[in-house]
């Protein structure tokens, strides 16, 4: 057993038990971040304090909701909106706080890529990135389904669908994930479930890995320079901090992480209180009907890229494209072959690669809302088929960099 000493205060003695002084160096005062950043460095700190508004708020609105097919509508809708004092606000802030997730999700997504934040060292940052993805996809979609509005259930019909593999019409599988033959109580049971509980604790976990995963290789820089941190940090504790490329986590760079929290607080409560109209969809405001389809179904903003990858196929190759939008990223560090770290803008060719993807996912964004009628629909056919071609060329011009 390890030797305690009489405890001389509370710091002491919870020092000897959980070696709180090593843990706080460890993750906040000797832990290095790069002065050479800017402010798309605080989007992992945004996506943090995001995901807190989501859970304090989702507590909140747990306490009245009811996950009832009958009663599920008139709970959110009713109860929550006119009847609970502040339930408006909670309601608010916790549909703003997903749709706003997204955007801010996307922009610390293309920051990686732009700056090459996913090479050698920095792969399990990115896979723990596009895991974390994929959770709040997945925690976005069981959220949607709860209000049981008519876009609730047909969504969930349309998505649970794609469960049936085309012609494969794997509908056993269909029926086992709905718990019927169409989304009913135990539908909305499960993914009630699934949405406060296991994906949570998923999404919890895998920040846990994220920000593991960033402790030995640091963060990466603007101009992609490989810091000797041992070096860098000697010298910022022999009292050189201005010589030195680094400063201390805490509180050095939480201070500048929360000046830009607080420029995004500041729009978020705009959005929360004037603006909230974006994040609900009027279709959703009519009860669940299993017997009225809307004429034009659509996700959420932030899934309409893939979705646009799915629309303009057949039902097999619109599938296959579709899985193949959602793996895609996470294989982006093996893709991309050229071990340089610059900013895209100055890697030649892999510029115009990044720059034509952003410009295609808009697209397919734009034209994912409009109905597949049309030009609409060779436009996105376009853009989904660039999609694909895109992510097959990768490896080739990586390649070629890497020769140059
Ligand atoms: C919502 C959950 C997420 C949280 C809370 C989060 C948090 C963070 C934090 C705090 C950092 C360090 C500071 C910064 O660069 O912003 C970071 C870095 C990073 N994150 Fe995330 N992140 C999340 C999702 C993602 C996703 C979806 C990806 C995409 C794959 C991703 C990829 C990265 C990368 C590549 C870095 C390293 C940046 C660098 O080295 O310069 N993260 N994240």
């Amino acid at each position: 057993m390890a030797h305690f000493t009489k405890a001389t205060s509370v710091k002491d003695w919870l020092n000897q038990r959980l070696a709180i002084e090593k843990v706080e160096k460890v993750m906040a005062s000797e832990y290095w971040i790069p002065k050479n950043i800017n402010f798309l460095w605080a989007m992992g700190m945004v996506l943090a304090i995001t995901f807190g508004l989501l859970l304090v708020s989702g507590i909140f609105l747990l306490m009245y909701y009811q996950p009832n097919v009958e009663t599920a509508f008139d709970s959110v809708n009713y109860t929550i909106m006119q009847e609970v004092g502040y339930g408006w606000l909670w309601r608010h802030v916790h549909a703003v706080a997903a749709s706003v997730v997204f955007l801010i999700i996307y922009i610390h997504m293309l920051t990686g890529i732009y700056y090459g934040s996913y090479k050698k060292g920095r792969e399990m940052i990115w896979i723990s990135g596009m895991l974390l993805f994929v959770a709040f996809s997945a925690e976005a979609f069981s959220g949607y389904m709860l209000p049981w509005g008519q876009m609730s259930y047909w969504a969930g019909m349309v998505i649970t669908n794609l469960f049936s593999a085309g012609s494969l019409e794997l509908n056993g599988v269909v029926e086992w994930i709905r718990g019927d033959y169409v989304p009913g109580q135990a539908f909305l049971t499960r993914f009630f479930m699934l949405h406060v509980l296991l994906v949570p604790l998923a999404i919890l976990a895998l920040i846990g890995v994220h920000f593991a995963a960033l402790r030995i290789p640091h963060v990466n820089n603007q101009d992609g320079e490989d810091i000797d941190f041992d070096v860098e940090a000697k010298k910022y504790l022999a009292g050189d901090t201005k010589g030195s490329k680094v400063i201390r986590f805490a509180n050095d760079f939480m201070s500048k992480d929360m000046f830009v929290v607080s420029i995004f607080l500041v729009f978020f409560f705009y959005l929360v209180f004037w603006n909230y109209g974006f994040a609900m969809d009027p279709v959703n405001f009519d009860p669940a009907d299993g017997l009225k389809t809307p004429a034009h179904i659509y996700p959420e903003w932030y899934f309409l890229w893939s979705y646009e990858i799915l629309r303009p196929f057949s039902k097999d190759v619109g599938l296959i494209a579709f899985a193949f939008a959602q793996v895609i990223f996470v294989l982006l560090p093996f893709l991309d072959r050229s071990p340089n770290v610059k900013t895209a803008n100055k890697r030649g060719l892999f510029g115009i690669w990044f720059w034509l993807l952003v410009i295609d996912m808009i697209v397919l964004t734009a034209m994912g809302k409009l109905p597949p009628q049309g030009i609409y629909s060779t436009i996105g056919f376009v853009a989904a088929i660039g999609f694909i071609g895109l992510w097959v060329i990768l490896p080739f011009i990586t390649a070629i960099e890497k020769k140059v």
